[in-house]
């Protein structure tokens, strides 16, 4: 079937983060500014309805009228092996998966599994905030390798100080985000491997979030980093079925762990989790039956980060950005407007009534930069877009 993805779905009212999470996210420090007119872009999650098999599985299960506790059933396990397997040619075995219920918790409990308080933990920032939350609220210690931008405007690993950082005897795990939230890189396979190789040398655990794996530009291949080493035994894979199918809400994360000495690490750390009827029937629709939907999806990804980065080239030409390579979110550079940050995000949040978040969020690398989150109806984006763009009228 075709997707209409132009179409734009009220979604207040429906208990939605972006659009009834106002007075939460003000509390939180993003914006002073939130009401009815606002245009909500920063969370990762899609203003796009989800693939029709979905919609169906999910009817189907409302039908059975009870909800009760849920087994996960070998369909389940079924459905993530084909999806691994076809797509990356990563072969898994059922006992390797260990359902969570979301990322960021898995995260939190891989934290406490594989290392202690004290430890170092590589992250790579600017990054996605809840890693240095979860690292510090843990009470483990932040080894920012951050990434560097090169002359072309490239987000590049520095390899020097990753090494040293994996060599600290206190540093014992590295969360690596890959495609890498809100860079939007995707690492080589090359630049996989040799972080691998140096984390296995130093004893050091990676934690791989690869939840954005699946949403990457036409024309560019991702690999997990499993699938470029030879031995995966110090690495735990986070997947999921949130970002890919827009299905966050339901708290689908699969863990994939294949020694099974870390596997009973996080196991006795995330106890025994079990997902909701929905978040089953969710799953098994989304990785047997999605694959049409997300083609599509991917092409009108393609299409909205295109529309931004022609917006800004044509119209704010001081705002420097490029389509990344996975994700669907931008990474603006606003430095060349020569204000301060604070006046940035007051023409963006206060007066064109604009939600994105800073990008001092993810780490001081970011202060000059904002991200958007681009999977919404392109009418919203152009006139999200539109209204930024009057807000620096005087500066352009
Ligand atoms: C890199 C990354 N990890 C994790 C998450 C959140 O995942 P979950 O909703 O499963 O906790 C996000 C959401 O934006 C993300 O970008």
């Amino acid at each position: 079937m075709k997707y209409d993805f132009d179409k734009q779905i009220n979604r207040r009212g429906t208990y939605s983060l972006k659009w009834d999470g106002g007075e939460l996210i003000k509390q939180i420090g993003l914006t002073e500014r939130y009401d009815e007119d606002s245009i909500p872009l920063f969370t990762a999650d899609m203003d796009l309805p989800v693939p029709q098999p979905v919609i169906d599985a999910l009817h189907r299960t409302v039908d059975h009228q009870i909800f009760g506790y849920t087994i996960i059933p070998p369909e389940y396990y079924e459905a993530i092996q084909k999806w691994f397997a076809e797509k990356y040619d990563w072969q898994i075995a059922v006992e390797e998966i260990v359902y969570a219920p979301g990322t960021v918790h898995a995260l939190n409990m891989a934290i406490k599994a594989f290392s202690e308080k004290g430890d170092g933990v590589i992250i790579q920032r600017p990054v996605y905030p809840p890693f240095t939350n979860a690292v510090e609220r843990h009470e483990r210690v932040v080894q920012n390798n951050a990434l560097v931008q090169n002359d072309d405007g490239d987000y590049v690993i520095d390899f020097a100080d990753f090494e040293a950082k994996a060599k600290d005897p206190n540093t014992t795990m590295f969360i690596l985000c890959n495609p890498h939230n809100p860079t939007g890189r995707i690492f080589s396979n090359e630049d996989l491997r040799r972080m691998s190789d140096i984390c296995a040398e130093n004893g050091v655990t990676i934690v791989a979030d690869e939840i954005h794996g699946d949403l990457i530009r036409t024309g560019q291949t991702f690999t997990p980093i499993v699938k470029t080493v030879e031995n995966d035994d110090h690495i735990v894979t986070l997947t999921a079925i949130n970002k890919t199918f827009n299905l966050a809400g339901l708290h689908c994360t699969n863990v994939i762990i294949s020694n099974q000495k870390m596997r009973d690490l996080f196991t006795a750390e995330i106890g025994m989790s079990l997902p909701s009827p929905f978040t089953v029937s969710a799953l098994i629709a989304a990785y047997n039956e999605g694959q049409e939907w997300l083609d599509q999806l991917k092409v009108y990804l393609d299409e909205n980060l295109a529309f931004v980065k022609q917006f800004l080239d044509e119209r704010m030409p001081k705002v420097k950005t490029y389509i990344p390579e996975g994700t669907y979110v931008m990474w603006m550079d606003f430095s060349g407007y020569g204000i301060s940050a604070d006046e940035v995000h007051d023409r963006i949040y206060n007066e064109a009534n604009v939600i994105l978040e800073d990008g001092k969020m993810f780490g001081e690398e970011g202060l000059d930069f904002q991200r958007i989150c681009v999977p919404s109806p392109r009418p919203l984006i152009k006139e999200a877009m539109e209204r930024i763009e009057n807000a620096f009228a005087d500066l352009n």
